[in-house]
């Protein structure tokens, strides 16, 4: 499929019915030797391109080594001659991404529950003053792929699957971030939705899906004058997108009119001619596209110097306007960590999800505060990130057990018990011959060490083998097999977030199989390397996992509630394969809420989760990763001394067979290399309510601890769209915050397909007992618009469109609609 791109679209609401400017062709630029690219920059930036020479030019277009690493992932070094500093890149997005310790916040799918663009500015902020105080000058973030597929390993990194939440919040973050002085990337352009073969997918999408569902978020960054852009690892019709010149010039220059520079994502690019004459502009994190041989192509005249002068005029452009080039940035900052806690113990309690709460089962008070079983090993081990790039070393984080137990004070019962083995446990002696140390097998420095033998298992029995390691990673062999075999190129690097590592700082892997009765051959080599290393067999089995559930059991009936912690270890680079919960925590939640009915879990996931268990639990509450205050958030939620703030920002299905991208390999995750998006615009929610199938939750779905009536919605039209009117009461007996939200149908005249309903505009409130308020919320007219790809430009959908008001696309409790004029 192809699309011609076109300028951008002025909007109008006046006029005819299709109330769009006539859309045009935008001149390309043509590849090859001569063409002259670019526009004249500020007289500073001019001036540098005019004493730059070739070799400094191409130095600034890629990144190199950084001989003073702050751990960050990226670094370009400047041209002190003439007075251009290095630039250091650090990831993104949650939080500042260095060796050193930084705030790790919630991730940003939990930011984005909140619904609160304010509170992503201040989230902004943060990450904008600590990276400069971190010695970084531009911040790899934020995520806006839209959440498409509920196995993607990134969910986690991104807001949501409604285009228009998405493009509010990136909006707001990158005010916040290039607010501190610090250039902003958003990411990943475009269209990078699963990270299952996201070096070579071919996503093949068509010009209206492509504008109404992925590229509204990405639009509303340039709008907000983020800096840079970075392309995307996958193809897109058939193009790499850091070679797209449709995306990179058609819809990013030409439609959108951006002036800042676009960079790959690390070693995505693939060519140095069609990607800089596409409009590339740096090659990150080395230069082996846009190094050696780019200066080979123009020194040969196989590509000009101006797209040179092009890239590097937009980098100049933006660090200029950061007052890079004329030392007019701001000092460095130092950090304030203590501001960097504050909101992150904001941001994961008003993005704090609470998704079921049975007979008011939490807040937990009386007796249910007091003698508490927490189960579950995330309870003891707090979960702040998700695995990849967007992991942060957090200045700190408290156990939610221990935070529980200060919370419900003295004379309080808080038991623990671990249900879920993430560890394992020492292999019996009995298990081997000869005799091994399983449990601290020291390596010296310099020295090989191996091991032949046998393991003995008495029953059949599935084994989860785990090794605990320092160094390089032992290599174990069971009947030949390679238990723990290194896995090739990035592949090491995305091993997941927590659970790669022991609560001592090992690291972990582990291999779960199936072994017969009798004896086993074992063996093991390690070598000590430079620093020595110890390493750790375990193991569990059917019969060490079976005792942990009874020990939960015990624990659940012998308390008067319980918080069951249970978690979904995500990262960059994988997409998991099933929405149910890992491991055997679906057992173990049946088997403790079947014990105590009083029993509420706690989710520390990526994304959603089936949950055919929920029926017997209590409640469920969706913290997501809560960064490092996640400990205090939960517990200020569980015992309700704040309101649970946040709503889902993506749907729920009931199973892995009920979700826009089931049961099409075609759709996801491709087929012989390509996928096409064929749900077309019905993404997320969308999808459910054209198709009539019912989620297991609904996108906008979370519960108060008080209760919300909504009464009295007017509309009516006015230059910038629609202006939705009503009342939101608080009827309970608390202080609380609720979602307003309005959702608008579709046009009757325009024959495009359309959403049965879009999000149109939200509001949060925070309402006292019994308050009430006037909430206006507005509906602008790109909502009310659809991208025609024969005119390749917006057109308002006119006529009688239907508008709801509800607390969830799903809970809709006012309807009214309103005509729609050009
Ligand atoms: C990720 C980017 C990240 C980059 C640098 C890539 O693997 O996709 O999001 O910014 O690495 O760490």
């Amino acid at each position: 499929m192809s699309h011609t791109f076109s300028r951008r679209s002025a909007l109008r609401l006046v006029g005819g019915a299709v109330a769009v400017a006539a859309a045009t062709t935008a001149p390309a630029f043509v590849p090859g030797a001569h063409a002259a690219p670019g526009t004249a920059a500020g007289p500073r930036v001019e001036a540098l391109i005019r004493r730059l020479t070739l070799d400094e030019k191409i130095s600034l277009l890629h990144g190199a080594a950084d001989p003073d690493s702050l751990g960050q992932a990226g670094f370009v070094p400047g041209v002190p001659r003439l007075g251009i500093p290095s630039l250091r890149l650090a990831d993104g997005p949650a939080g500042v991404r260095v060796t050193r310790h930084a705030t790790a916040l919630p991730a940003p799918v939990l930011l984005a529950s909140a619904f609160d663009p304010g509170l992503a500015h201040r989230y902004g902020r943060v990450i904008g003053h600590e990276g400069r105080a971190l010695g970084q000058d531009i911040l790899l973030s934020p995520m806006v792929n839209l959440i498409r597929t509920p196995y993607a390993g990134r969910n986690f990194e991104t807001f949501s699957e409604d285009p228009l939440l998405a493009a509010d919040l990136v909006a707001a973050e990158i005010r916040g971030i290039q607010g501190e002085g610090l250039i902003a990337t958003v990411k990943h352009f475009a269209l990078n939705n699963q990270e299952k073969d996201r070096q070579s997918v071919d996503v093949v999408v068509d010009e209206q899906t492509l504008h109404e569902v992925e590229l509204r978020g990405f639009e509303a960054a340039v709008d907000a004058g983020t800096g840079a852009v970075m392309g995307a690892y996958n193809k897109v019709d058939g193009i790499y997108a850091c070679e797209n010149r449709a995306l990179l010039t058609g819809v990013l220059r030409d439609q959108w009119g951006f002036d800042g520079w676009v960079m790959t994502d690390w070693f995505a690019a693939h060519s140095t001619v069609a990607a800089i004459t596409a409009g590339l502009d740096m090659e990150m994190p080395d230069g082996t596209y846009f190094g050696a041989a780019l200066r080979s192509a123009v020194r040969n005249g196989t590509v000009s110097e101006a797209y040179v002068d092009r890239a590097v005029r937009r980098i100049l452009r933006v660090m200029d306007r950061f007052g890079l080039l004329d030392g007019s940035a701001p000092a460095r900052p130092a950090r304030d960590a203590k501001a960097g806690a504050a909101v992150a113990l904001e941001v994961a309690k008003a993005g704090a999800t609470l998704l079921r709460n049975e007979h008011h089962a939490l807040p937990l008070t009386g007796a249910a505060a007091r003698d508490i079983a927490v189960v579950g090993p995330t309870g003891m081990l707090p979960f702040v990130s998700g695995g990849g790039s967007a992991h942060v070393v957090p200045d700190h984080a408290d156990s939610p057990l221990d935070a529980i137990r200060a919370r419900a004070g003295r004379g309080a019962r808080v038991t623990y018990s671990l249900g879920e083995d993430l560890f394992g446990k020492a292999v019996p002696a009995s298990a081997l011959s000869p005799a091994l140390t399983t449990e601290a097998q020291q390596v010296p420095a310099g020295q090989a060490w191996s091991y032949d033998g046998t393991l003995t298992v008495a029953e059949p029995d599935e084994w989860t083998l785990v090794i605990h390691y320092s160094g390089e990673r032992p290599k174990v062999l069971l009947d030949g097999q390679d238990l723990f075999p290194v896995a090739p190129g990035y592949g090491e690097y995305f091993s997941g977030g927590l659970v790669s590592a022991a609560p001592d700082g090992l690291a972990v892997r582990r291999a779960t199989l199936n072994l017969s009765k009798g004896a086993h051959t074992l063996k093991i080599t390690a070598n000590g390397g430079s620093a020595g290393q110890v390493f750790r067999l375990r193991r569990s089995t059917g019969a060490t996992r079976a005792q942990d559930v009874a020990e939960a059991v015990r624990a659940a009936r012998a308390a008067h509630s319980v918080v069951l912690f249970a978690y979904e270890d995500a990262t960059e680079g994988l997409d998991r394969t099933t929405i149910a919960l890992p491991g055997h925590q679906e057992h173990l939640i049946e088997a403790v809420s079947a014990a105590n009915p009083r029993t509420t879990v706690v989710l520390n996931t990526s994304s959603s989760t089936s949950m055919p268990w929920l029926r017997r639990t209590a409640a469920v509450l969706q913290m997501y990763y809560p960064g490092q205050q996640g400990a205090a958030a939960t517990t200020a939620v569980l015992f309700g001394d704040c309101d649970p703030g946040g709503r889902l920002t993506q749907s729920f299905a009931v199973d892995d067979d009920h979700h826009p991208v089931a049961g099409d390999p075609r759709r996801y995750p491709g087929v012989d290399g390509t996928e096409e998006y064929s749900e077309g615009i019905h993404a997320g929610y969308r999808w459910y309510d054209a198709e009539g199938v019912r989620p297991l939750f609904p996108f906008g779905h979370g519960l108060s601890y008080t209760s919300f009536a909504y009464d009295d919605v007017r509309v009516r039209q006015d230059r910038r769209g629609l202006r939705v009117e009503f009342t939101v009461r608080n009827t309970g007996r608390r202080d609380g915050v609720e979602v307003a939200q309005v959702y608008v149908g579709p046009s009757p005249r325009l024959e495009l397909d359309q959403a049965v309903r879009v999000l149109g505009g939200y509001q949060r409130l925070v309402l006292r007992a019994g308050e009430r308020r006037r909430v206006t919320v507005r509906v602008s007219a790109r909502t009310l618009s659809s991208w025609d790809t024969k005119k390749h430009g917006w057109v308002l959908g006119t006529g009688r469109r239907t508008v709801w008001v509800g607390a969830s696309s799903r809970d809709l409790r006012l309807r009214t609609s309103a005509e729609v004029r050009a």
